[in-house]
């Protein structure tokens, strides 16, 4: 069996940690850090994430290369993150798996468990190379616990995605949509968001 890098990269990125003030963190090469971003212990930063000012980063979270998150965002315990592109202001709660190619615009909140997916067929051990395409999440929108989406959705400005849903297809604008197939339940009343 090979593991991926070695007792020396384990060490670099752990001194990395302990200059950064973060004990206990992994903290790969050219990681950019904001002012006041708050990491929490046994968190893995790899190379090239950004983090931007006032950003919360809880217990065990991994963030995988190429991440950027904006400023004054708040992420539970035990979040994955493989490289997404991530607004201001995004709250996502604890335990939730972020796929490569996730776009996430400002003021997203996203409740616990949920995940994502980026390629239509399973690849593995097949080698079809297939497109990574994950999904959009547009500004404001709001998503229950533990729902689940399929590559290359949409989420609309304003719309919620009840509890324990599978997103399917793309959702309009101040919708809320649940089940599984998720499918429109009605409008995001006036005033709500
Ligand atoms: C989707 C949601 C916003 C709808 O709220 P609502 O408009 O007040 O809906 P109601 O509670 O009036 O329920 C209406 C119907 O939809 C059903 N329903 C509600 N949420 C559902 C869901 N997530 N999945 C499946 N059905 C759901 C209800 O059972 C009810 O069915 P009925 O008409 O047969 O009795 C809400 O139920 C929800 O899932 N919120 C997310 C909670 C959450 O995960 N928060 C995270 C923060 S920690």
């Amino acid at each position: 069996m090979r593991t991926q890098g070695n007792w020396f990269v384990t060490i670099q990125r752990l001194i990395r940690g302990l200059i950064k003030g973060k004990q206990f963190c992994f903290i790969g090469k050219n990681v950019k850090l904001g002012k006041d971003v708050q990491i929490s212990p046994m968190v893995l930063i790899d190379d090239n994430v950004t983090i931007g000012d006032g950003t919360f980063i809880g217990y065990g979270c991994v963030i995988r290369p190429g991440t950027s998150i904006g400023y004054d965002c708040s992420f539970g315990h035990l979040n994955v993150i493989e490289g997404c592109i991530i607004g201001n202001r995004v709250g996502i709660h604890a335990q939730c798996h972020l796929t490569k190619g996730t776009i996430i615009y400002d003021d997203v909140f996203m409740g616990a468990l949920c995940w994502t997916s980026n390629t239509k067929n399973i690849d593995h051990g097949r080698g079809l190379n297939p497109k990574v395409l994950g999904p959009t999440f547009e500004r404001a929108c709001g998503i229950g616990s533990g729902v689940g989406f399929l590559p290359d959705v949409r989420i609309g400005e304003n719309s919620i995605i009840g509890a324990g849903s599978v997103v399917t297809k793309n959702v309009p604008p101040r919708e809320i949509w649940i089940g599984f197939p998720a499918k429109k339940k009605s409008d995001v009343k006036e005033g709500i968001l």
